[in-house]
Parts: C-alpha cells; sequence; structure tokens
C-alpha cells in the first residue's frame, strides 16, 4: 500500500522532492500551540495499517522534539502499521561523550527517545565521531546516507585546481571522501575549542599548494567560528580567498553574514536545512533510502 508523508517542516522543497520519487501520498497535520504554550496535533487521515513517513529535519531541536514524538505517538496510537522519520539532519549527536564530570550524554539519551518512538530513521552525514555508527546509539534501523559524492560532483564542475581542507581530525572523514570522489589533494587541520564560540585552529602549510582554490569542507556550520579562523589564516598566508562548503548550514545567529565578512570567496551547503546557500540537493540519495527502509520494513 501507498505510504503516507507528513511534512512537519515549513519548507516544503526537499520533503515535496521525496514523496515524488517514493511515491507516497502527502497527508496533512493539524499542528497548533494552545494559548499556554502545549501543542495540539491532529491527523485528519486514516493511518490504521499504514506506513507513515514524518519528515522534519532537527535543526532547532528542542522547539521540534516534543511535537515530533507527539506526532510519532499519535501514529502509532492511531493504528499506523510503521512510524518513520526522515531527520536530513540529526540534532544532538555532537555530546558524544562526558567531557565534564556529571554532565548528559545527549546524543545517546536523544537517540533513546527517538528510538523508542519510531520504527526506523534515515538521515544524512550524522556527526559520528566517538561513536562509530548509529547502530551503536539507537535501538531500529537507523540509516546514514552521505553526501560526499555530490559534494565531489559540485566541486569538480565548479572549481579548478581544487585543494581540500578539513578544519580538525573530525572532519577528515568527509574531507578524506570528498577528495577522493573529486580526485583533489586534501589536509586537515588541528582544532582547540575553548568554549561555544573560541576555537584555534592551526595554520595549514599549504605551501606547495599555491594557485589552487582551497575549499574548507567539514559536516556542520554553526556559529561559523572553525571556519573564520581557517579563512583568516588562508588570508594571511596570502592564499585565495576560500570556498566554506558544510554539509549542514545551521548558521546561528549571524554566522553566514560573519563567514563572508571573514574572507569566504562563497558558502555552499546541502539542503539538509533551507538556506540560501543550499547548492546541493540530496533529494534522489534520501529517495532511495526511504524506499530502500521501506522494502524492508
Ligand atoms: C564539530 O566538530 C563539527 O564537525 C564542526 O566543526 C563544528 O560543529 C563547527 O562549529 P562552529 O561552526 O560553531 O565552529
Amino acid at each position: 500500500m501507498q505510504p503516507l508523508l507528513v511534512c512537519l517542516q515549513d519548507d516544503d522543497g526537499l520533503a515535496a522532492a521525496v514523496d515524488t520519487a517514493i511515491g507516497a501520498r502527502r497527508v496533512q497535520l493539524e499542528r497548533r500551540q494552545f494559548p499556554d504554550g502545549e501543542t495540539y496535533i491532529r491527523f485528519d487521515t486514516e493511518l490504521r495499517d499504514r506506513d507513515v513517513i514524518l519528515f522534519w529535519t532537527l535543526d532547532n531541536p528542542d522547539r521540534k522534539a516534543l511535537p515530533l514524538l507527539f506526532t510519532a505517538m499519535a501514529a502509532r496510537d492511531l493504528g499506523a502499521a510503521s512510524v518513520g522519520l526522515v531527520c536530513p539532519y540529526l540534532a544532538y549527536m555532537r555530546q558524544d561523550e562526558r567531557f565534564r564530570s556529571g554532565e548528559a550524554i545527549t546524543s545517546i539519551h536523544f537517540a533513546k527517545l527517538l528510538s523508542n518512538h519510531l520504527d526506523w530513521l534515515v538521515t544524512v552525514d550524522p556527526h559520528l565521531h566517538r561513536h562509530d555508527s548509529l547502530s551503536k546509539i539507537f535501538d531500529i534501523p537507523a540509516i546514514a546516507v552521505h553526501a560526499a559524492p555530490l559534494i565531489a560532483e559540485w566541486i569538480q564542475h565548479s572549481v579548478e585546481w581544487p585543494l581540500l581542507i578539513g578544519p580538525d581530525e573530525e572532519s577528515l572523514q568527509w574531507v578524506a571522501a570528498v577528495a577522493k570522489a573529486a580526485q583533489a589533494p586534501f589536509t586537515v587541520l588541528r582544532k582547540t575549542r575553548h568554549g561555544d564560540r573560541k576555537v584555534d585552529v592551526s595554520f595549514p602549510e599549504v605551501d606547495r599548494w599555491r594557485g589552487y582554490t582551497p575549499i574548507l569542507v567539514d559536516d556542520i556550520i554553526s556559529t561559523g567560528q572553525t571556519m573564520i579562523k581557517t579563512i583568516q589564516h588562508l588570508v594571511e598566508d596570502g592564499m585565495q580567498h576560500p570556498i566554506c562548503i558544510g554539509v549542514h548550514g545551521i548558521f546561528s545567529d549571524e554566522a553566514f553574514h560573519d563567514i563572508m565578512k571573514a574572507g569566504a570567496n562563497k558558502v555552499v551547503t546541502t539542503n539538509t536545512i533551507c538556506h540560501q546557500s543550499n547548492a546541493i540537493d540530496l533529494s534522489q540519495l534520501l529517495s532511495a533510502a526511504v524506499k530502500d527502509v521501506l522494502s524492508k520494513s
């Protein structure tokens, strides 16, 4: 039977491309806030025995998590055969260790919370660092698709003589995969984080790459400080103004403008989070993964 897709986000572009590609029927959800701030949810479609796909990218997760869980719980309660989530950006993956005594390891807690109310999840390049796979923290099938081949394709079409730069060891997995697919050289820097908005990044040794276009590649751009510090070093060193590529462009506060002001030539992201920098479309990648997970459920 045709799966039902519920898009919970305002920006409908990616969800619409996915539902067309997988042949899902779009279902409307009535959702609003009561005057006291509580959430009201109502499906206006019969869900009994249907596979239900929820679509919501999880930037701003604290605002979205409770309505998402209520929606998933309501769908199960109304008899859905399965309830899956497509979240192109999966939040809470960076707190993957107790760095200071007493801290919550929220990557694990968030994964448990989602696992308890969903049958499967599909996402794009989650920040896997100290957990080496989603299956270590999720109790449900949790599928990660990778944007590297599409990022590499964008680079091959858009940049001559690219030099890929990863700002820290955590970015190695993304930079190495993109560099391999784009057949470009790469280097990885060292980052020291002193606070949410304060980072130091080592100076790139780029003497042998003069004449190349530096391309900074990272999974997440949040405050933009990681990109900004690296851009400053490159510009000071007389390199060309770099292109910054992020899989997930969160851009807290003025991050996008701050990165441009620091000297970026261009900022490019995939469309996991809707933003003016989106230039790499992941709809086919996500659709293939959702089709595959549905065929197995
Ligand atoms: C963390 O290690 C990630 O890979 C990114 O480097 C980080 O999230 C970037 O954060 P910000 O833009 O705040 O420097």
